[in-house]
């Protein structure tokens, strides 16, 4: 499966004047992400190869470079684990970002996955004429009939134009580069948005001294991360099985009302669609409390309305209170990249999401797959992946069927090719 050996075998025999032009035998996925990796294993048991371009210089970069430290799976570990390996027994219930990133490199390391780092893709487009993908990094033009879309709900930060911020004297940092609190200590720390890096950056800022301020502009639902002594995630997609959505919500609210206490009292009003109706119709994801709740109870984190603007040593907040601070964090979320890379393709809204929703989002046309778009976790990735491995496992073989009463379309053992142009 791996590219770098057939690679580095064809290198030795090319000289300077050689074409830049890599034709891939098996689809071509972009991003080595948990999406990419379990789309790669998945093909390769259907004896598809593949070949990951990453633009980073490791697998899961976001989980790796792009997360705190004190980041858990808020999921217990069965709603995370990817298809064909699982989790090591001794895992907790709620593994360690570090823990993950462990499993994830097992994961690439026991289905020999090899992805070509370095290699961000800055242009993919559908030949009409030829029947490929021309999928273009810095270095290579790589050709494959398939594309997999690998490169995850939140390839980017969202960064708000929030008015005043330019002249602000202080240190402003998107959660995607916050580690810990202690950069922060005896602080006043201003955290912009209330999803679940917001909670959790506030409830490790207070380890540090700090009384952060948290903005909340909106509305948003808070629910416990156990009810009971068992995941309020596993307990509602039970309850989904059986019962009504709304249903399903209503319970869930209670409970949640039950065991946080009326969050509307807090500065957290709740919407009025459910939590999993919510997440189904917007893909808004409901907070999982992991600690900051109390703390906003107890006063330690602040729950402030939104911002009106920044001012060189504060900011003015709309409900006319004005508030001196040393730093901005600004939990403001992520988004998709793919309208920046992926060219003449309709499947994607301007979003970069699939217009598709969940289940049939992971087909588009001519070749085109996306893996981990669902706004499902990685339960909705490990589902993807399964679907695209069958789907392309076959094309394959009738392609092989061909070949072998025919000409010699598929290589024989390596998943890259020079050509020349
Ligand atoms: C702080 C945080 C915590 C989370 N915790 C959970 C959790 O507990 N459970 C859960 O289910 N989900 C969680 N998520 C959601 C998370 O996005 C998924 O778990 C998972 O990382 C998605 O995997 P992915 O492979 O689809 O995307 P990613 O992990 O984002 O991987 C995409 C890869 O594509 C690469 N890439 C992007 N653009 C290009 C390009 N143009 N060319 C080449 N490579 C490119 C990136 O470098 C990256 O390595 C969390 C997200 C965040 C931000
Ligand atoms: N432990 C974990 O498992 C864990 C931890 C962290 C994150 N995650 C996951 O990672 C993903 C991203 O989470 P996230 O919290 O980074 O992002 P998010 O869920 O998209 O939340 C972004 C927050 O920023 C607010 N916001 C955006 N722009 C704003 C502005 N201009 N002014 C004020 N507020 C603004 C949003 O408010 P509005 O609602 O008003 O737009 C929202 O509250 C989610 O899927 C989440 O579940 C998981």
């Amino acid at each position: 499966m791996g590219s770098y050996k057939g690679e580095d075998q064809h290198r030795h025999h090319h000289h300077r004047n050689e074409s830049n032009c890599v034709l891939v035998h098996g689809p071509i996925i972009v991003g080595a992400g948990p999406s990419g990796l379990a789309t790669s294993a998945c093909l390769k048991q259907q004896s598809v190869p593949s070949l990951i371009l990453e633009k980073s210089d490791c697998i899961a970069s976001l989980w790796q470079h792009r997360t705190y430290d004190r980041l858990k799976l808020h999921l217990p570990k069965q709603f995370c684990e990817l298809p064909l390996l699982g989790f090591p027994h001794n895992f907790p219930k709620y593994p360690t970002k570090h823990q993950f990133i462990s499993y994830m490199e097992t994961y690439a390391s026991h289905f020999s996955i090899k992805p070509r780092f370095n290699q961000a893709v800055i242009k993919a487009e559908f030949d009409h004429v030829l029947g490929f993908w021309r999928v273009k990094t810095q270095d290579f033009e790589y050709l494959s009939r398939w594309l997999i879309v690998a490169t995850g709900e939140n390839a980017e930060p969202v960064i708000p134009d929030i008015p005043g911020i330019d002249r602000f004297k202080g240190r402003v940092v998107h959660t995607s580069l916050y580690k810990s609190g202690s950069v922060f200590k005896n602080q006043r720390v201003l955290v912009i948005g209330c999803g679940n890096s917001g909670m959790e950056v506030c409830l490790d800022l207070c380890r540090f001294n700090v009384i952060p301020h948290m903005v909340v502009r909106n509305t948003v639902h808070v629910l416990p991360r156990e009810m009971f002594g068992f995941s309020t995630f596993g307990i509602a997609m039970a309850l989904v099985k059986w019962f009504p959505l709304k249903l399903v919500d209503k319970l869930l609210l209670l409970l949640a009302n039950f065991t946080l206490g009326n969050t509307d009292q807090m500065g957290l009003r709740r919407p009025k669609t459910g939590p999993i109706e919510l997440k189904n119709v917007t893909g808004k994801t409901p907070v999982l409390d992991v600690g900051a709740l109390s703390q906003i109870k107890s006063g330690k984190i602040k729950v402030i309305e939104g911002v009106k603007e920044i001012t060189r040593n504060g900011a003015k907040f709309v409900d006319g209170q004005e508030k001196e601070i040393d730093s901005i964090i600004l939990a403001t979320g992520y988004k998709s990249n793919v309208p920046t890379w992926l060219k003449g393709c309709e499947f994607f809204t301007k979003d970069g999401m699939p217009k598709s929703p969940f289940p049939n989002g992971w087909k588009a046309e001519t070749g085109l797959y996306t893996v981990g778009f669902t706004r499902r976790g990685l339960l909705g990735t490990a589902s993807d992946a399964v679907n695209i491995a069958k789907d392309i496992g076959e094309q394959w073989r009738t392609i092989k069927e061909c070949n072998d009463s025919n000409f010699n379309y598929l290589p024989q053992r390596n998943v890259v090719q020079k050509v020349k142009k």
